[in-house]
């Protein structure tokens, strides 16, 4: 039996870092087990110049040197698309390297996306200027329409939305992040080399059952919500299986534990303290720790057209119990996991 594994340091293709005092809170918990993440711009205000996500960008960093001085971490930014972004701006702040994608959030879709785009047909021009110059699109892939279910709003986007984008636009890279669906494995699995997938430790852990059995359990809560059971088994196959255009996502999404034990709850789970625990979890128990190392650490940036990071991380078979909440600057947060104990150890 494998008890320990040693593998090139993974990159976070999505997550939230807040900003302010959780800043400082949270990005160490990031940087302790990547090298590299991609940070979501859905910040209020939202991240839509090239100004705003290098000044972004810097609070990161200054964050890092304040909480973890000895971490080699780089921020990968994104900016967020509205009906107004401007082609020409997107084209600048790419060429300058403050950028690396675009993130795409249907209005009103999920925390943070009031600002988001209410007809992807209003971007095509940004679109067309991202697949000419090579830049990602990063797609929260949910319809908004009210009589959509919650629970089919993934898979009604793939008809309504994804499929035609990816027919007008083929040279567009695109990551359909954090996938929950059959529907969504099976669309990332057929399409061509220009789509590809994040997917969540949550979604390849929990079905809806956890959210809802036994009680409202706010801390399941996150967008797109957790589906079905045999969702969460295809999940896993498409994870484990090898496939190259799936990677690690983990869409780590702090909120203060009084915001989401509320009549309201947010939406959004912090994973980031036990990602790779969680992760390397679900491939020993599908029988595929051999192929953990592509998903953490190699799909990633052969997609993205990145090196891959020269570092190794290992984590060990050993008990690790998980805390019931951090104090991240003095907003307390509840962990994803909190309070279990899981069967691997990140040791550095
Ligand atoms: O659960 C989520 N939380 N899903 C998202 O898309 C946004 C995120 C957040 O920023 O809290
Ligand atoms: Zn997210």
């Amino acid at each position: 039996m494998t008890t320990t594994l040693t593998i090139r340091r993974p990159d976070d293709w999505h997550v939230h870092l807040r900003d302010g005092a959780l800043l400082k809170g949270v990005v160490p918990h990031t940087a302790r087990q990547f090298a590299r993440a991609i940070v979501m711009p859905n910040l209020n205000p939202p991240m839509v110049d090239v100004a705003g996500v290098a000044a972004y960008r810097d609070r990161i960093l200054a964050a890092l040197a304040q909480s973890a001085p000895d971490a080699k971490f780089t921020p990968l930014m994104t900016l967020y698309l509205t009906d107004g972004t401007d082609p020409d701006e997107v084209a600048r702040g790419f060429a300058e390297g403050v950028f690396v994608a675009a993130k795409l959030y249907p209005a009103h879709a999920t925390t943070g996306s009031a600002h988001g785009v209410t007809d992807i047909a209003k971007i095509y021009p940004v679109l067309e200027r991202m697949a000419k110059i090579g830049m990602p699109l990063l797609v929260h892939g949910e319809v908004t329409d009210a009589h959509v279910d919650i629970f089919d709003r993934e898979a009604v986007f793939i008809d309504r939305t994804m499929t035609r984008l990816v027919e007008d636009l083929p040279g567009l890279k695109i990551v359909f992040e954090h996938i929950t669906t059959a529907e969504a494995a099976a669309f990332v699995e057929s399409a061509g080399p220009n789509v590809a997938a994040t997917i969540t430790p949550q979604h390849l852990q929990i079905n809806r059952n956890a959210m809802l059995v036994g009680g409202i359990r706010p801390h399941a809560y996150c967008l797109p919500v957790a589906k079905r059971e045999h969702h969460r088994l295809a999940l896993r196959k498409l994870a484990t299986s090898g496939f190259s255009r799936v990677f690690l996502g983990t869409d780590t999404a702090p909120h203060a534990r009084h915001l989401k034990e509320a009549a309201c709850g947010c939406a959004g789970l912090f994973n980031a303290p036990f990602a790779l625990e969680s992760y390397v979890t679900v491939f020993d128990e599908e029988g595929a720790l051999d192929r953990f190392e592509a998903f953490a650490s190699l799909n990633g940036p052969a997609f993205y057209g990145m090196p891959v990071n020269e570092d190794t991380i290992t984590l060990v078979r050993e008990p690790v119990e998980v805390p019931s909440e951090y104090d991240c600057a003095s907003t307390l947060i509840v962990p994803f996991h909190a309070g279990e104990t899981l069967g691997w150890r990140f040791v550095g």
